[in-house]
Parts: structure tokens; C-alpha cells; sequence
């Protein structure tokens, strides 16, 4: 969300010979799978406009004698736009928990008519955007349990607050201002399966809420101790208050939890002089980007007074959640960015990769590789592995391959010559590190995740329409990308670590019968299947794709959750499984390890061109006619008690 129109890479706008070589290379490309897929058609034109259904045979032009049927199989539901949310028949939906709701016994009631900051910070925040879910041991009753973790992404002033519109900015006060500090950053609750139905326990131990502010957090890695993260409160550079824009994020190998902070420039008012040092540093992240009114309030969030603060966000922050009294550390070896995800996956040799965009028009994808190896049997060994490792950002070549370029000080051009005085400075500019190193300009990273067990990894790029014709790219090869793309990286041997792989296109997003797009979809998609903007990403038990969106409003319907073939003949083909109402964008999503239960993030219900607290687009969930939509997460079961999705 928060989709402004601008972009920082001083880079996005070299298009020259070598782009002009790509675009006609990829493009023999395309119109050699364009030809595969117009040749699938042929042979499929009974799929469409159908529901999909598996055991429905498919002729594989190359072997046609076979049957072929896709991974999925459910009802798919219909394109459209409405008020509520919508699941396919045979499916149910529980609201599992909405803004304000209690996650401690003390919990105040929500009241959402004078909403306090003491509340909030005992109740579920807003904007939840990431879920992560780790299993816990059974209770004594044997009752399954589990511990969720909510990203809680930013704040809407206009439709969190009563009377806040009409004199938007100077009514956001400064204890408004505190309120959506403490509905930011995460919440983490226990939940316990009663009846088949996943239930809050209120009164956990594991229960918790990270914040904005009032969360004391400690920077880790090569970054902390910088005198360039220092401020009047911390002159050490070494302990933060709270993390802030947490966007997707991940679950680690060892249970903790990674919010990774997104837009933080969006948080910072005031200026600097052009001739202050960070001044192009500031720059090159978009800050001070005045999107929200704390800095008129609190030094720390003003670059005038603390031109050092926004150095202390844009970082990935590892909450241990089997202790509530931990420090959540701010990992600085992961580098400094716009993060949008922090999932990870194990290589064949044990070090942990952990994969990572950088959501802005023409930036990058990035993973870090721990230095470190993965213990299953000694959890305590692993819960430091992310300070110590190899940053990496991707260049994608023409020909298909794709080198990891290592963002280490004193390597190539990251040296004292270029500004670049340790690895704590090759870290904070992560940013202009890659430019000089030569990484590809990509159309909005989002999550990225590894597949299990195929060596395979899929980025999420949700739209560029600022790149032009002559800044086309291989691994993005359309100008005015409105709908985004899905790019495939396969790595060499399963090896995740490995510092080369191939990529591929799994599909072009938007509508497949409107040439105008050139989307690229398996004509099996139906005309539900197709979508525009994929942000958030997620596997289920068996491995298959899911891919939900943040802009398919865009396109005339709502966002939603779409499954997603990554095999065989019906590779990119979409079916439609979730629809958000009006004004949401769909997040998580995350699947229980066996994969009966799937959780979603509704963030922003309501929203839309003119939308307040007083007229919503929607009133989702509780439709109270007084009351404000609430961001909500919601629990989907089908009700044979099967997994999602057949
Ligand atoms: Fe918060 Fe990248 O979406
Ligand atoms: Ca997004
Ligand atoms: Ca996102
Ligand atoms: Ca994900």
C-alpha cells in the first residue's frame, strides 16, 4: 500500500544499446513460449471459462496420449467486487481477529470512538500485513496449540479516527499520533484448535505486542555501534524503541519471527541542509517522505533535529517468540532497505538463505546467506546466525542466468574510494552498494520464497508503470508493467546458497484477452484465474504455489488469493480461491503445517479515493453502522475438514 508515484534509483532511466540488445533477445523469447502456449490453447479449449477441476483431462500437446490434470482442486469462486469477503463453496471463514480486539486478560474493551494509546497497546493492532504461525507442543488436554504472528503495517489516520478528516494533518494530536505507534509493529498470541476451529488464548505467557515505540530492541550485526545510528536518546547506536512499516516478513528454521520494516521514510518530516552527510543517503531512500504526522511531535521521527534516525529503520528485526521477555534484535547484516519479506530455507550444507525484496519501482531482490550453520537439535546455537553471513543482491542476465553479486566492504567497488568505510556503511547505503555493484532494476520486489524441495524460489513483483520502453529488461520486459510479474529462480542442486542460478517468467499479470497487457497466462486460466499485482506469496503442505494480491482492485475486482500451477502442462495457470471486500488488500497468507487451516491478513477494509471514518467503502467485518472497518485476520477450513485446496 502506500503506493507513491516516485523512485530513488538514480539508475532507472539508463536504457541504452544494452538494454535495446535484451529486449530484442527476451522478446524472441516470449514469441517462442508465446507460440507454446498459443499451441496449448488449441488443445485446451474446453478449460475455458471452467472451474478447474483436476481429473479434467488436459491434451499435453507434446504428449498427448496422457491425462493431465493441475495440483488444485476446489470451486472457483467469481471475479467481482463487493462489500464482504468470498470463499468457494464447501469452504468456511471464521474472523479470527480484528483491530482493537484483546490480546491480554486486561485487555481494555475497544472503543473505537476515543481509542487510547494505553489501549492499543494491549489490543490487536491495524494494518495487519504478514502472518506467520509456529506449532507448539500439544496442552495436557492434548488440545493442539500454536503461536500466530501478526505484522501490523501502518496506520489509515482518516479511517482509524472519528472527526480526523476534515482538518487532516493538524487534527492528528499527539496522542493520535500515539495511538498508531502502539497499532504498529506485530502482535504475537497463542491460539488452541477447540472443535476443529483455531481459538485466541488470552491469558498466554507467549502473548505480546511489538511496537513503534515503547518495545526496547537492540541493533545486532555489523551496523550497531555506527556513530551513524546514533541519536539523542542513544548515543551508543546500539538500542532502538520500536520497529515500524512491517510489511511482509518470514519464520525462521528456529521459531523467531522477522518483521521486516518497509516504508520508513514515510515516517520522517523536517529537512536537511545539501551539503549535511547523509544528506544523499537520505535521498537515495526517499526520506523524509511527511506521510505521517509524528515527526511534528517526537525529535526522533524529525530529520531536522535527529538527521541520524532514519538510519535506525529499514532494517529486519528477529523477535524470539518462545521468550516474551526477549530483546528483539534490529539485524544489520541483512542490510538496510524498503524490506518487503524475510523467509528463509535451508541449503544442503545447513547454512540458513534468507530471501528479500526491496519494494520500490526499480529496486532490488536480495538474500543473505548465514555464515553459520542450521542446528535442529540445539536451537539456542541458532539464534544469533543472522549477524554473521554474505549480503547478496541479484543481477538477472539476458541469457537466463543470474549471478548473486556479494555486497562485502572492501570487494569491488565498495570501498573508502566510494564512500563505503566499513561493512557498517556497505549495510546503511545497502542501497547504493548495489547500484555500483550492478544489480537489475526490478518492477517492485514483494515477498520472494523458496518452494519446498525444489531448489526453486519466486519473486513477487507487483507493478512499474513508470518503466519506460527504453528501460525494459529482460527479467522485466514490459513497459508500463501495471500489473506486475512472477519471476522463477531456480537454483543449481537444490543449493539455495549457491552465488549463481537460472530465472524464468512463471506469468505475466492482467488480463490475458486484452492484448494491450501482454499478459502471459497457460490459456487454461479461466477467466476468474487471472489477476493483477501479486504481493504476498505462500507454499501450502504440498508444496503448491499461492500467491495473494495488493492492487487487483486496479483491474475492476477485488484483491484476493489466487493458487497458482508452477508444473507440467498447466504451469501458469491461476484459480481463484479468496476475495477481500472492498478497498483490501489480501496478506499472509499462511497455511498450518498440515495444511487444514489457511490464514489471511484483510488489511485496509474500507479504504478507497474519499473513504473516512464516517463513510468507509465498507464496514467489514462487524458492519456496525457506527462502527469503522476493521483490518482483520481471518482462519479459512474446508468443511470436510480436508486441506485447503483439494
Ligand atoms: Fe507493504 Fe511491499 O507492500
Ligand atoms: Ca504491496
Ligand atoms: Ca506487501
Ligand atoms: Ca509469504
Amino acid at each position: 500500500m502506500h503506493d507513491d508515484d516516485t523512485f530513488t534509483n538514480p539508475r532507472a532511466h539508463d536504457g541504452g544499446a544494452l538494454d535495446e540488445l535484451i529486449t530484442r533477445r527476451f522478446s524472441r523469447r516470449r514469441l517462442l513460449k508465446g507460440s507454446l502456449v498459443a499451441s496449448a490453447a488449441l488443445s485446451v479449449p474446453s478449460l475455458q471459462g471452467c472451474s478447474p477441476q483436476p481429473g479434467g483431462r488436459v491434451e499435453d500437446p507434446e504428449t498427448a496420449a496422457l491425462p493431465v490434470s493441475g495440483r488444485f482442486n476446489f470451486e472457483e469462486i467469481a471475479r467481482g467486487s463487493d462489500q464482504t469477503h468470498h470463499v468457494p463453496a464447501g469452504y468456511d471463514l471464521d474472523v479470527l481477529l480484528r483491530w482493537g480486539d484483546p490480546l491480554f486478560s486486561d485487555s481494555p474493551d475497544f472503543d473505537p470512538q476515543s481509542q487510547t494509546a494505553a489501549a492499543q497497546s494491549r489490543q490487536f493492532g491495524y494494518n495487519c500485513d504478514f502472518v506467520g504461525f509456529l506449532p507448539l507442543p500439544p496442552d495436557a488436554d492434548d488440545v493442539p496449540r500454536g503461536l500466530l504472528c501478526v505484522n501490523h503495517e501502518f496506520t489509515s489516520s482518516v479511517l482509524m479516527f472519528p472527526g480526523v478528516a476534515a482538518d487532516y494533518p493538524s487534527s492528528m494530536t499527539a496522542e493520535r499520533c500515539a495511538v498508531e505507534m502502539a497499532a504498529h509493529g506485530g502482535s504475537v498470541v497463542e491460539l488452541k484448535l477447540v472443535a476443529d476451529r483455531w481459538q485466541v488464548v488470552l491469558d498466554s505467557a507467549y502473548n505480546r505486542r511489538i511496537m513503534a515505540d515503547g518495545t526496547p530492541m537492540a541493533f545486532s550485526g555489523p551496523a550497531a555501534g555506527s556513530p551513524r545510528l546514533a541519536i539523542g536518546s542513544d548515543p551508543s547506536g546500539t538500542r532502538a524503541t520500536g520497529t515500524l512499516n512491517n510489511c511482509a516478513g518470514g519464520v525462521t528454521p528456529w521459531g523467531t519471527y522477522l518483521l521486516a520494516e518497509e516504508n520508513f521514510h514515510g515516517y520522517f518530516q523536517g529537512e536537511l541542509t545539501e551539503d549535511h552527510p547523509e544528506t544523499p543517503n537520505h535521498q537515495r531512500y526517499g526520506v523524509p517522505g511527511g506521510w505521517f504526522q509524528w515527526g511534528r511531535h517526537r525529535d526522533e521521527f524529525n530529520v531536522s533535529s535527529e538527521p541520524n534516525a532514519p538510519n535506525r529503520f529499514g532494517w529486519v528485526v528477529e523477535v524470539d517468540i518462545l521468550d516474551p521477555q526477549s530483546t528483539p534484535k534490529k539485524r544489520t547484516a541483512l542490510g538496510r532497505f524498503k524490506h518487503e519479506g524475510a523467509e528463509s530455507v535451508v541449503a544442503p550444507d545447513g547454512r540458513v538463505v534468507v530471501y528479500m525484496g526491496d519494494d520500490e519501482r526499480f529496486e532490488y531482490v536480495y538474500k543473505f546467506v548465514t555464515e553459520g550453520r542450521y542446528d535442529p537439535d540445539n536451537r539456542s546455537a541458532n539464534l544469533d546466525l543472522l549477524d554473521k553471513g554474505t549480503l547478496f543482491v541479484a543481477r538477472f542476465n539476458e541469457d537466463g542466468s543470474l549471478n548473486w553479486l556479494p555486497l562485502i566492504h572492501g570487494q569491488g567497488p565498495l570501498t573508502t574510494a566510494n564512500g563505503f568505510a566499513s561493512q557498517a556503511d556497505v549495510v546503511i547505503e545497502c542501497r547504493r552498494a548495489a547500484d555500483l555493484l550492478g544489480a537489475t532494476p526490478m518492477d517492485r520486489p514483494e515477498d520472494v520464497e523458496a518452494q519446498p524441495d525444489t531448489g526453486r524460489a519466486y519473486v513477487m513483483l507487483t507493478n512499474n508503470t513508470l518503466r519506460e520502453a527504453d528501460d525494459v529488461n529482460a527479467a522485466n520486459p514490459r513497459a508500463n508493467n501495471a500489473f506486475g510479474h512472477i519471476v522463477e529462480i531456480t537454483s543449481p542442486d537444490g543449493d539455495h546458497a549457491s552465488d549463481s542460478a537460472r530465472w524464468d517468467i512463471l506469468i505475466q499479470c492482467g488480463d490475458p484477452e486484452d492484448p494491450s497487457f501482454a499478459a502471459v497466462w497457460n490459456p487454461a486460466t479461466s477467466p476468474n484465474g487471472w489477476f493483477g499485482s501479486p504481493d504476498n506469496c505462500a507454499f501450502d503442505a504440498s508444496g503448491r504455489l499461492w500467491v495473494a494480491t495488493d492492487g487487483n482492485q486496479a483491474t475492476g475486482a477485488a484483491d484476493g488469493l489466487w493458487g497458482i500451477e508452477t508444473d507440467g502442462p498447466l504451469r501458469g495457470t491461476g484459480y481463484a480461491f479468496f476475495r477481500a471486500p472492498v478497498g483490501a488488500e489480501v496478506c499472509g497468507p499462511r497455511f498450518t503445517p498440515e495444511g487444514k487451516t489457511l490464514f489471511l491478513a484483510v488489511q485496509h477494509p474500507g479504504d478507497g479515493r474519499q473513504a473516512t471514518f464516517e463513510s468507509p467503502t465498507t464496514r467489514w467485518p462487524d458492519f456496525d453502522p457506527a462502527g469503522p472497518p476493521r483490518p482483520s485476520v481471518v482462519s479459512i477450513y474446508r468443511q470436510d475438514g480436508g486441506p485447503i485446496g483439494g
